[in-house]
């Protein structure tokens, strides 16, 4: 089969399309004929030379995708070669056949075409680990995102905007601004605005109760200025730098506390626990309409290069999808 590899880290136009080895599905896993796959920021610092895979992953891109199940390894009940899904993937996802453990796979949702599908497992995942499960937001609490209008934020403003909490985000641009008020948030342009100043002037002084953070260092201070009494701030990423000075007293005084996880590295059985609670507690918001996959572009995957491009650049709002078939 064919995937897009980077052969040498390296910026986009290292990205080319080559022949590979067939997947094999090992017990408990399927294997998928890929259409569609999305692209992550991930997938950037992995084409860098920034972010290996994990040992026995493929090394060619892509952490989601959808298409059609084509076969079954041993042990595999729950699914039938014919169905439609999308997957949460350890990488490989940039081709046309990817393997993946039956749990990590989720039905296309009603409503949803097959193609923006592949858009869904990685920002839902996401979103529900951590906004959800680890940052225990409730309703009536305040959500602070930032990056509203990154594929990740697009999905968390409408999670908790359904579970009927209040959401404020950070965007580079006041256009971003306006889209991520279009989805149910308040926007703050971070070019222009002080995220804190702005969120206390919002809540009376109080805060948010969860924040969940793309930024890492370089917001760690003012991540902790903004928690409200019990807050919880949860950091997915580390576009402002890997190491900062954290507060402790300010922590210890707002009774707060800070998290840290990443989604990749995990065991099976915890993504497995991951994708069921996103099929129970997501799926059936996006089916009734209460949540939609926001899609900024699908570009063939030959021109995944323009992609990550766009990616980079911050062009997007949503997510980038490759289209790698017709389906
Ligand atoms: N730990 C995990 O398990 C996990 C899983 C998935 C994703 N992530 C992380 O989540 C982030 C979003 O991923 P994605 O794939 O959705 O990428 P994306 O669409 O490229 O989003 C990146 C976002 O970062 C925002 N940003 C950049 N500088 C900022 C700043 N100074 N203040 C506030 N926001 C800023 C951008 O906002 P503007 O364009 O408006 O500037 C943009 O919306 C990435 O950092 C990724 O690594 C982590």
């Amino acid at each position: 089969m064919r995937a897009v590899v980077a052969p040498e880290p390296g910026t986009p136009e290292v990205l080319t399309i080559e022949e590979v080895s067939d997947p094999r599905p090992a017990a408990g896993e399927v294997v998928i004929d890929v259409v569609a796959a999305g692209v992550n920021r991930a997938d950037l610092l992995q084409r860098q030379g920034n972010y290996s895979p994990p040992p026995g992953a493929p090394t060619w891109l892509g952490l989601e995708c959808s298409g059609t199940v084509t076969e079954l390894g041993d042990g595999v009940s729950e699914w039938q070669v014919g169905d439609q899904v999308c997957a949460l993937l350890t990488g490989g996802g940039y081709a046309e056949q990817v393997a993946v453990p039956a749990v990590q796979v989720l039905p296309v949702p009603r409503g949803v075409d097959l193609i923006e599908a592949a858009g869904l497992p990685e920002v839902a995942c996401t979103v529900w680990s951590n906004v959800i499960d680890v940052g225990k937001l409730q309703p009536g609490e305040t959500l602070l995102v930032h990056g509203g209008g990154s594929g990740i934020g697009t999905m968390a403003i409408q999670v908790a905007k359904a579970l009927g909490a209040r959401v404020l985000v950070t965007c580079g641009s006041d256009a971003k601004v306006q889209r991520c008020q279009a989805l149910g948030a308040e926007g703050i342009n971070y070019r222009t605005d002080d995220f804190v100043e702005t969120t206390k002037n919002l809540t009376d002084g109080r805060g948010a109760d969860v924040v969940l953070d793309v930024i890492g260092a370089k917001y760690l201070t003012r991540n902790v200025d903004v928690l409200a009494k019990g807050g919880r701030l949860v950091v997915i990423g580390l576009q402002g730098g890997v190491k900062g000075e954290l507060n402790l007293g300010a922590l210890m005084g707002k009774r707060a506390s800070v998290h840290g996880t990443t989604l990749r590295a995990r065991p099976t059985v915890d993504k497995g626990r991951i994708v069921a609670a996103v099929r129970r507690e997501i799926w059936p918001l996006i089916e009734s309409g209460a949540i939609r996959p926001v899609i900024d572009r699908t570009v063939d995957w030959s021109d995944a290069g323009d992609a990550h491009r766009a990616m980079e650049s911050g062009e997007n709002f949503g997510k980038i999808l490759l289209r790698v078939t017709d389906g």
